[in-house]
């Protein structure tokens, strides 16, 4: 019985969060990358540095470059409006107007990782459930699901963490990290961590400071 209630709860919640999609889709206007790279330049001191930890706890900076501009919009206005817990990352997304973060998201993103359709191997049973939105080969189904293909190992340790403990307060991935036991999260972060072509670290490009 226990077995079925949980299955019908992850049905229900992914068309809440499919309905949910198709809106946001809709609202989401193009962003002007080039205004984007221009507000870059202090975000490029953390995420375009390959190996940058956050310290305590210590953790590697997500990597940005091939990931989905309208996931991007979503997680800065998380940021910004307190859904996500991180106090740099508030004080960052506090001087962003929504334009801006529409822009700088456009700039970040880039050309957004493209799936191959099919799993490149065998996905662990723990990830079994994360393959509908977050594809099996990590190249997620739609824009507003984060690709994980080739993330930092600590750093998806870290996010699944957070929505579990209620640092982030997405309702649809509270109930998945609840629900994993600390062997599954394992199985899980080094599953897609690995994948590849993945996420990438932003190359550091010119910016306003090296001008
Ligand atoms: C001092 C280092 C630092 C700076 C500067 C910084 N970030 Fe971050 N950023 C982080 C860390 C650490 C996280 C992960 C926070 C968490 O645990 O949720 C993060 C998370 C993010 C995420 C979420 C990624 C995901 O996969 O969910 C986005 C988007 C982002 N930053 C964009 C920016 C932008 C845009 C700027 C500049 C306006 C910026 N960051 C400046 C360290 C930084
Ligand atoms: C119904 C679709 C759906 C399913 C199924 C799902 N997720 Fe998610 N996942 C999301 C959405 C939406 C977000 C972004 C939430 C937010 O705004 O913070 C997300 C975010 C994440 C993140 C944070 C990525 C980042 O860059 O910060 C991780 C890690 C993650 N999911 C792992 C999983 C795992 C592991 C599973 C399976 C146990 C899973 N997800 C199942 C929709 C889903």
């Amino acid at each position: 019985m226990r077995q079925r209630g949980r299955a019908v709860g992850f049905a229900a919640i992914a068309a809440c969060a499919l309905a949910g999609m198709a809106m946001a889709q809709q609202a989401t206007p193009a962003g002007d990358a080039a205004h984007g790279k221009e507000l870059s330049y202090t975000c490029l001191g953390c995420h375009g540095i390959d190996g940058y930890k956050n310290a305590y706890p210590e953790y590697s900076v997500p990597k940005l470059k091939g990931q989905h501009a309208e996931y991007l919009v979503a997680a800065l206005h998380g940021y910004r409006d307190g859904d996500r817990a991180h106090l740099t990352m508030h004080s960052e997304a506090s001087t962003l107007s929504d334009q801006d973060i529409t822009d700088i998201a456009a700039y970040f993103a880039g050309p957004p990782l493209q799936s191959s359709g099919k799993p490149p191997g065998n996905v662990p049973q723990a990830a079994s459930l994360c393959t509908a939105c977050h594809g099996a080969d990590g190249v997620s189904v739609s824009p507003m699901y984060p690709s994980l293909a080739g993330q930092h190992e600590d750093y998806l340790r870290r996010a699944l963490g957070e929505y579990a403990r209620g640092g982030r307060k997405n309702p649809i991935m509270k109930g998945f990290a609840s629900s994993l036991k600390e062997a599954d999260i394992e199985a899980i972060v080094r599953y897609y961590s690995a994948l590849k072509p993945g996420l990438q670290v932003e190359p550091r490009p010119a910016t306003r400071l090296s001008r």
